[in-house]
């Protein structure tokens, strides 16, 4: 296996060469997670059928034409119309975000054994075959957060992890979380004024030298992703203290304490991923018909899960026409009154760890995230406001990308022109990498999952003369990245995913849960496992237990254990009715209940 360190970029175009030579310089706490995994094609027939595929032959012609589409699917300069409004709070394109994190890496990367990527005007399209052998996941496809606990706290010191450096020192069983400045690192005092909970300044990543110590570098590719992972450290942290508070039994040493903690997180997470997330941003019914009917698509290969590779390179890239070129990111910059100033696109990407948080072009260098830059979640996640107010709504998912996205600051900075335009475009990236690793066409795939197909009326409607001209050539065979936008405009209205879309996510998501024997979909299989060794346990507990513990401890075991009791009757799947709670006994069931456990949106924190 190769080695390769934790700290990539999202898209920050790594090469081979540069991950050697960061490996030499860097020490080895940086390489906290060490895994490759397989993708692989959701429907590899259909990727194996050249009549699914665009044509291999032409290939500069096709390249040429791609990048026209690439273009025209990018909208003109200059403020964001109303008509881009979708019902969906712009916290689900974060989400989305920190979840393709969590389970894809790798797809963008210009391996040195594939020999030849993007960037050339006459790469030929890889055989599905050449991709699968050769193209690994530099991620475990399972929702278990290896981007935040990297391969967890050293908790003997004959053993330490390479993600030591994430924990706490006084107490490992918690993840560091980083201290915002109050002062630039001109020793300057930062303008504006104090998010709430104003004397709450621990809302940053941990960063050494600014730069973020956390399982996934890419959590620090923008602000407000990089704002999402502080609050899973928060909510881990918060999820310790209840442990220790509310089931004492858990808390008997620090192994027991951090396993139970960690699952806790990791199951709330998996349950609002398909509860919360995926039902926001897929076809109304489509998770319940998976959760109720099974699985129609994804099987593990060979006993392994795989990352479908329809869904990093097309599909699951939807979240790129969600993002909207200005937020109203909290009281300080914002278009409402009162405001020090409202803030561009760009400075998510200045006020990150690659930018010096604040350097050039910003204001100037911090050392840790300055306090006028906390987002303020509740500007983020209001499903009422969503559509009426522009910059508390995610973008459509549709045909249309925001400009700022055909001039990502922080992308193919050490390239010449043009192969430095091209890597800062993310349309174009996204319908060559397609090309390149031979993703079968839209229409392909609807055929296959027995969808209707969009007309040729439905893939023009509604574009302008230049995305019709640019989408001439890609009528009959459509790039699936553009063919699951466009089913979400016209069938869907950008309110979320079309059926194609929503079928690809929801399969691939649930998919990976169902099969992680892990997953709080699994809980009860496992709870077999666990009770043989629980029982083992509890007769060695027993005689020490009834010297040691107290009452109360009994009265918490007796509460959890008639939980497991009742789970058990009822035959349900593990829900967050058996989780973490808040001060008001309320449940961790949407994101917002999320947040606010994690104290990072006010209410109830713990
Ligand atoms: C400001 C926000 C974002 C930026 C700047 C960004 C940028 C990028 C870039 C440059 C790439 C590499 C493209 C290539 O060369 O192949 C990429 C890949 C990807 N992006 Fe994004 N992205 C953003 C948000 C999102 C969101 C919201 C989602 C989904 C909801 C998403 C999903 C993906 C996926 C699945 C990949 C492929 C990952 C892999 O290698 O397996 N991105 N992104």
């Amino acid at each position: 296996m190769q080695n390769l360190p934790f700290e990539f970029s999202h898209g920050g175009y790594v090469k081979e060469k540069t991950v050697q030579e960061r490996m030499a310089l860097r020490p080895p706490t940086t390489q906290a997670i060490d895994v490759e995994t397989d993708f692989d094609y959701l429907f590899p027939d259909i990727a194996k059928d050249p009549n699914s595929l665009l044509p291999a032959e032409n290939n500069r012609d096709i390249i040429d034409k791609l990048k026209k589409l690439g273009e025209a699917i990018i909208d003109r300069q200059g403020p964001e119309l109303e008509d881009t409004n979708s019902t969906i709070p712009p916290i689900y394109t974060y989400w989305g975000q920190f979840i393709d994190h969590d389970i894809t890496a790798n797809t963008d990367r210009a391996v040195t054994d594939l020999k030849t990527d993007i960037t050339k005007d006459d790469f030929t399209p890889l055989s599905p075959k050449f991709v699968t052998d050769n193209l690994k996941n530099l991620r475990r496809p399972t929702f278990d957060l290896d981007s935040v606990y990297g391969d967890g706290p050293t908790l003997d010191p004959k053993n330490p992890t390479e993600a030591r450096d994430f924990y706490q020192e006084d107490d490992p069983v918690k993840l560091k979380v980083g201290q915002n400045a109050e002062k630039d690192a001109n020793g300057d005092p930062v303008p504006g004024v104090k998010i709430p909970p104003e004397s709450d300044l621990s809302r940053d990543l941990p960063r050494n030298n600014r730069i973020a110590a956390i399982g996934d570098s890419r959590n620090d590719e923008n602000l407000i992703v990089a704002q999402f992972h502080t609050a899973f450290l928060r909510f881990h942290n918060a999820v310790v203290d209840w442990v220790r508070k509310n089931e004492p039994k858990n808390a008997k040493d620090n192994k027991k304490l951090f396993v139970r903690a960690q699952t806790l997180v990791r199951w709330h997470y998996q349950w609002l991923v398909v509860n919360d997330f995926l039902k926001t941003v897929t076809a109304t019914g489509t998770v319940d018909s998976i959760l109720r009917d099974g699985l129609k698509f994804y099987q593990p290969r060979n006993g392994k899960l795989f990352m479908p590779l329809e869904f990093s390179v097309a599909a699951y890239r939807f979240g790129h026409s969600m993002v909207r070129a200005a937020y109203d990111y909290n009281r300080n910059f914002t278009d409402q009154p009162g405001a020090l100033t409202d803030a561009t696109f760009e400075l998510l990407f200045v006020f990150t760890g690659k930018r010096d948080l604040g350097g050039s072009p910003g204001p100037g260098p911090s050392n840790t995230l300055p306090f006028n830059w906390i987002i303020e979640w509740d500007r983020f996640v209001d499903k009422k406001s969503a559509a009426k107010r522009q910059r508390n709504s995610a973008r459509k998912i549709d045909t249309h990308l925001a400009f700022p996205l055909s001039d990502l600051l922080n992308e193919g900075n050490d390239e010449q022109p043009p192969i430095q335009q091209l890597l800062k475009h993310l349309a174009k990236r996204n319908l060559l990498r397609g090309y390149f690793l031979s993703i079968p066409t839209g229409q392909s795939l609807a055929n296959k999952l027995g969808i209707k197909k969009l007309t040729v009326e439905e893939l023009k409607q509604g574009n302008s003369a230049e995305l019709n001209q640019a989408l001439e050539p890609f009528l009959e065979k459509t790039p699936a990245w553009y063919y699951v936008l466009k089913e979400s405009e016209v069938r869907a209205k950008g309110d979320s995913l079309g059926e194609v879309g929503s079928r690809i996510v929801a399969e691939t998501i649930i998919g990976l849960i169902k099969n992680d024997r892990f997953s709080y979909l699994n809980e009860r299989d496992r709870d077999r496992d666990r009770e043989r060794d629980h029982d083992r346990d509890d007769e060695r507990d027993h005689d020490r237990d009834r010297d040691h513990d107290n009452e109360r401890d009994r009265d918490h075991d007796r509460d959890y254990d008639d939980e497991r009791d009742n789970e058990r009757k009822y035959n349900r799947v593990w829900n967050p009715s058996q989780g973490v709670k808040l001060p008001n006994g309320g449940e961790i069931r949407v994101i917002t209940d999320f947040l606010k456990f994690a104290g990072v949106l006010p209410g109830e924190s713990c």
